[in-house]
């Protein structure tokens, strides 16, 4: 970018809350704003909470243009093809017509050099909303292919937009299915590795989850958010397997509901019945969502990843390896990018409860294993994950786009009667 003039940056965000898409962003920020402190950055949020904290701590400005509640519930999960769910798409579109006057009053006020979108209904929304013609980058966070309806919204709004960030190759891959034409680039996620690292206070699980202090136990932990995939059953499953011939694991479920999206995430009752069910009762905690992972993380002796389904990215497996912890990964997806089975991380096939026992049962009786993966997976987190590169990646990025223009004009994208106009 020339640098003589001046740069505003406008950040969009559906989210609030603290998933990965939302801790990987206030990394993309903090790097942004050290590389080019001169800029004007602004974050506009669909809802308020803990993500706009955060980022005001960075010194950028944010502002909330609340997401109407039915818009905010709607997504792929939950909407199937029932009545039921055609009612709340179509509640969902009526309210996305009158949200879009204050999104794009929003966008015109700030007067952007560059907008930078995160989250399906922000990017589509920030598509339709750009009165400005500011170059449109969405940073692709997750599969968008198999969501049959955000994945047609994206192909039909990806015309209005320059650039998409993608967190990994295999998020590239289903991306480039959907909306061929578009340039991609793959960037890694970065994570504080100070904040992240093995030295530092460790949090009280047993405490925080209400369980009595476990002597000689060996805690494994899945942490993140209670979406559905994220494989929580087939983690209970596991342990529960694993404690045969293990009988010291004690498991942590660390997260909670987070997002709004209907009918894509557990809830804790049904959980909790399910640990009940397997004869986990006092085997197994539960520990609130922490703001601060880091603690907790350290508090584990080794940290799960489950997910049943391919991970994008997995920021919890780069933050488990910076913290110098033995991961256990599902591999596929993004994940297989980042954990190197046997080398930095031990793996194990997307929801299979059987082999994930079996890596359980490896971590708990092999300390020494346990702690040579952890040191392997720092070195690995380091490697991939440094903030720095990443604040180079992201402004070549952004200069980039300056030069690519939209890849078809927005106008030209027909779309079905009434969804989106
Ligand atoms: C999304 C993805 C996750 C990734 C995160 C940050 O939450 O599901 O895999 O780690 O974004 O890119």
């Amino acid at each position: 970018m020339v640098e003589s003039e001046e740069v505003r940056v406008l950040y969009l965000s559906a989210s609030g809350q603290l998933g990965g898409a939302e801790t990987s962003l206030i990394e993309l920020l903090r790097a942004v704003r050290t590389a080019r402190p001169g800029w004007t950055m602004q974050l506009i949020l669909g809802a308020d909470g803990p993500l706009r904290t955060q980022v005001e701590g960075l010194g950028v400005a944010t502002r909330v243009v609340e997401f109407p509640a039915h818009l905010a519930k709607t997504g792929d999960s939950g909407l199937g093809g029932s009545l039921n769910g055609l009612c709340r798409a179509g509640s969902a579109v009526l309210a996305a017509v009158g949200y879009r006057t204050a999104l794009r009053k929003a966008v015109a006020e700030f007067q952007p050099s560059l907008i930078h979108a995160t989250g399906f209904k922000m990017q589509i929304l920030a598509a339709r909303c750009n009165a400005t013609r500011a170059p449109l980058i969405w940073h692709i966070h997750d599969y968008v292919g198999r969501r049959r309806l955000m994945s047609k919204l994206m192909r039909w709004h990806a015309g209005s937009c320059s650039l998409a960030i993608v967190n990994s190759r295999s998020v590239e891959e289903d991306f480039q299915r959907t909306c061929p034409g578009l340039a991609t680039r793959t960037i890694y996620n970065a994570i504080d590795l100070d904040r992240f690292s093995p030295a530092g206070p460790a949090a009280d699980l047993d405490a925080l989850a209400g369980m009595p202090a476990g002597a000689g136990v060996v805690r494994v932990g899945l942490l993140g958010t209670y979406a559905r995939w994220k494989g929580h059953l087939v983690f209970l499953r596991a342990l529960m397997r694993a404690r045969q011939a293990a009988p010291q694991l004690r498991g942590y479920i660390i997260g909670g509901p987070i997002y709004q999206t209907a009918g894509s995430q557990f809830s804790l009752e049904e959980l909790s019945a399910h640990a009940t069910e397997l004869g986990l009762t006092g085997h197994v905690g539960f520990v609130p969502f922490q703001a601060n992972a880091a603690p907790v993380i350290r508090a584990l002796d080794a940290v799960v990843h489950a997910s049943t389904e391919p991970e994008p990215f997995g920021m919890v497996i780069v933050e488990g390896m910076a913290c110098g912890k033995a991961v256990i990964a599902s591999l596929a997806g993004g994940a297989k990018e980042i954990a190197q089975p046997g080398v930095n991380a031990l793996t194990h096939t997307p929801g299979d409860a059987e082999s994930l026992a079996d890596a359980l049962v490896k971590a708990a009786l092999d300390p020494a294993g346990r702690t040579a993966l952890g040191t392997a997976g720092r070195a690995r987190a380091e490697a991939l994950c440094r903030t720095e590169r990443l604040g180079g990646e992201v402004i070549d990025a952004y200069r980039l786009s300056r030069f690519q223009p939209p890849y078809r004009p927005h106008e030209d994208v027909s779309s079905p009667a009434g969804l989106v106009s």
